[in-house]
């Protein structure tokens, strides 16, 4: 469904991404895990047109969208909840839903499942009609994920779905990406630094390291290999010697 082809990201000087290739096939769970400053948000924004690819292919279905605005993208059913949420503020809980099915034209559907959204997340049904500014972290987190969800997705990019959630809502968000992918058939393509839980629910892995791919493969594959742990803790201990 999704092919990267040796992507590139710059940021004037900066390097983010350094020919990263990847694939997401039809009805896969797909991680990209790394450190902090590994290049993955700068990956998942490449993917969605909102950076620039430097060169470097994408292809959707097959069909080259490397140059593609996000707009079109967006139309072709590509989502991205992005990382700090990203919820208007100043509208409803509903209403930031409602914004996420802007373009669909099955009102029934829609209803449904923003009923369904409800009923998973108790804390957005019970504040939907207060300005989403009240909500705690973890439950803007819950509000973009089910504005993302009502775009009905072909393929949905999370990035870091869990940060500033706890333990328990993380758990009912990955069981909700688990159960979409299962019922709907749904790909999804999830940044994470909760490696743990990412490999448990993913089918592959990439890991990125100062913008490079420097592992892929099945979780258990990774899980048992001392670099993925390297990749995050080299990547530590190089900040501290940074920092003093
Ligand atoms: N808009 C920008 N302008 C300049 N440099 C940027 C910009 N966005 C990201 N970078 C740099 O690109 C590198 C990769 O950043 P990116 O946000 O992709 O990392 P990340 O893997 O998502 O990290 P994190 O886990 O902390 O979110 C970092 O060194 C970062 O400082
Ligand atoms: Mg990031």
């Amino acid at each position: 469904m999704l092919e990267v082809n040796d992507l590139h990201v710059r940021y004037g000087r900066v390097h983010a991404v350094r020919g990263v290739s990847l694939k997401v096939a039809a009805g896969e769970i797909v991680a990209v895990l790394g450190a902090n400053g590994a290049g993955k948000s700068s990956l998942l924004k490449a993917l969605m047109g909102l950076e620039p690819a430097d060169s470097g292919s994408i292809k959707l279905d097959g069909g080259d969208i490397t140059r593609w605005p996000t707009s079109r993208r967006v139309r072709e059913r590509l989502v991205l909840v992005p990382e700090g949420r990203r919820i208007v503020t100043s509208l409803t809980v509903h209403e930031n839903l409602l914004m996420g099915a802007f373009a669909r034209k099955d009102t029934r559907t829609v209803d449904a499942e923003i009923d369904a959204i409800y009923a998973r997340f108790p804390n957005l049904a019970a504040r939907r009609q207060l300005p989403a500014s009240v909500l705690s972290g973890g439950e803007q987190q819950m509000l973009a994920i089910g504005r993302g969800l009502l775009a009905d997705p072909k393929l949905m990019m999370l990035d870091e779905p869990s940060l500033g959630l706890s333990p328990l809502l993380t758990r009912t968000v990955f069981a909700l990406i688990a159960e979409l992918n299962r019922q709907r058939g749904l790909a999804i393509l999830l940044v994470e630094q909760n490696t743990h839980m990412a490999l448990e629910l993913a089918n592959r892995a990439y890991v990125l390291e100062l913008g490079s791919k420097v592992m892929e493969g099945a979780p258990s594959d990774l899980r048992d290999d001392p670099s993925l742990r390297d990749a995050y803790l080299g990547r530590a201990e190089k900040r501290k010697t940074v920092a003093g």
